[in-house]
C-alpha cells in the first residue's frame, strides 16, 4: 500500500523538511501529469506501432526529475506489464539453446510483447535497434542481438522491459547454454544470490545504501566483483526513473526507501575486474579484462512492510 505523509509530517525522502515543504507539490504534479503521459501513451485505434514507438521516451531529463510514489492503482499497472517480462523470460527458456542467432530470440520476443498489446521499451530507445538486450560471456549489458549464434559454454543475459498500458516492466535472467564450465555456473549463482539479497534488504526505513551494501559483502567476499557505471533505477511510469540503485553502497546513506516506490535491483558481478568498456556499436558494454559478467534483474515495490517482487 502506498502512503504519503500528511502535510507537516517529515516528508517520506529524508530531508528533515515538512513534506507541505518538500516533496508535496512534486508528488501532486507527478502524479497529474503521470496520468497524462499515460493517456497520450496509451494506443489510439488503429495507431502503427512505428507511430506507438516514436510517441513515448523518458520526459524529462535525469536531473529534474523527483523520486514518483506509485498509487496502488499504478502499482498493478506496473505488475501487469512486469508479468509480461516474466512470461517472456519463461518463453525465452524454450528457445536458448546451440545455434540459435540472438537475432531470433530478439524477434520472438518482438513478436511476443506485441502480440500481447505492448511495445518494447528498448526499441528506438535512444536509438537501440531492438526488443531485448542480449549479453553474452563478457558482456555485462546492453548486448545488441544480431546474427551471433549461441555456442555451448556460453552464459547469457535476456533483458525485456514491455510498455503495457503506458506502464514499464523490466527483467532479466541468465541462460545457460549447453556444457557449461563450472567457474561459470558458480558466477551466474552468485549474481543471482546477489540480486536475492539486494531484495531481501528492501523494506521502509532502510536505505538504497543498504541494497548495494547487501550485494557488495556478498559479490567481493567470494571474490568477484560488482559493476559501478551501471545501476538498477526507478521505474513503471518512465523507463529510467530516479533514484539510481547502485549494486554497492554503504548501510544507511542514500534515498530512504518508503511504500509506494517502485526500482530495478539488477546487480551485474563479474569474475574479474570492475571495470568495464563501451564497444564501438555505442551500446555494447564489456568488462575490461574479458573476464565473464552474470546479471539478473527484478522489479520491485516498497510495501507497507517489506517488498512486492511485481516481475517474480
Ligand atoms: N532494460 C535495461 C535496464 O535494465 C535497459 C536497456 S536500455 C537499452 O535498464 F537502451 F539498452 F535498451
Ligand atoms: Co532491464
Ligand atoms: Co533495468
Amino acid at each position: 500500500m502506498s502512503e504519503r505523509p500528511g502535510r507537516n509530517d517529515p516528508c517520506w525522502c529524508g530531508s528533515g523538511k515538512k513534506y507541505k515543504k518538500c516533496h508535496l507539490a512534486a508528488d501532486r504534479a507527478q502524479a497529474r501529469s503521470g496520468a497524462r503521459a499515460r493517456a497520450h501513451r496509451g494506443s489510439p485505434p488503429g495507431a502503427t506501432l512505428a507511430g506507438r514507438i516514436a510517441a513515448r521516451g523518458d520526459a524529462r531529463p535525469w536531473g529534474e526529475r523527483k523520486i514518483l510514489i506509485k498509487t496502488p492503482e499504478e502499482i498493478e499497472g506496473i505488475r501487469r506489464a512486469s508479468q509480461l517480462a516474466r512470461e517472456v523470460l519463461d518463453g525465452v527458456e524454450e528457445i536458448v539453446g546451440e545455434g540459435v542467432a540472438t537475432a531470433a530470440i530478439d524477434r520472438w520476443v518482438h513478436d511476443t510483447i506485441t502480440a500481447a498489446g505492448a511495445i518494447p521499451a528498448t526499441l528506438g530507445y535512444r536509438g537501440f535497434p531492438a526488443s531485448s538486450c542480449i549479453s553474452i560471456n563478457e558482456v555485462i549489458c546492453h548486448g545488441i542481438p544480431g546474427e551471433r549464434e549461441l555456442r555451448s559454454g556460453d552464459i547469457v543475459n535476456v533483458d525485456v522491459t514491455p510498455i503495457l498500458d503506458g506502464y514499464y516492466g523490466d527483467a532479466s535472467r541468465m541462460y545457460l547454454v549447453g556444457e557449461v564450465s563450472e567457474e561459470a555456473r558458480r558466477l551466474v549463482e552468485v549474481a543471482r544470490e546477489c540480486l536475492d539479497l539486494g531484495i531481501a534488504a528492501v523494506r521502509p526505513g532502510h536505505t538504497v545504501g543498504d541494497i548495494g551494501h547487501a550485494i557488495q559483502v556478498h559479490a567481493e567476499g567470494l571474490g568477484y566483483s560488482v559493476v559501478r557505471e551501471m545501476t538498477g533505477h526507478g521505474v513503471g511510469i518512465e523507463f529510467h526513473e530516479p533514484p539510481e540503485v547502485a549494486h554497492v553502497g554503504e548501510p544507511g546513506k542514500g534515498p530512504r526507501l518508503v511504500p509506494g516506490m517502485v526500482f530495478t535491483i539488477e546487480p551485474m558481478i563479474n569474475a574479474g575486474t570492475w571495470k568495464l568498456q563501451i564497444l564501438d556499436d555505442g551500446w555494447t558494454a564489456v568488462t575490461q579484462d574479458r573476464s565473464l559478467s552474470a546479471q539478473w534483474e527484478h522489479t520491485v515495490a516498497v510495501t507497507a512492510d517489506g517488498v512486492d517482487v511485481l516481475t517474480a
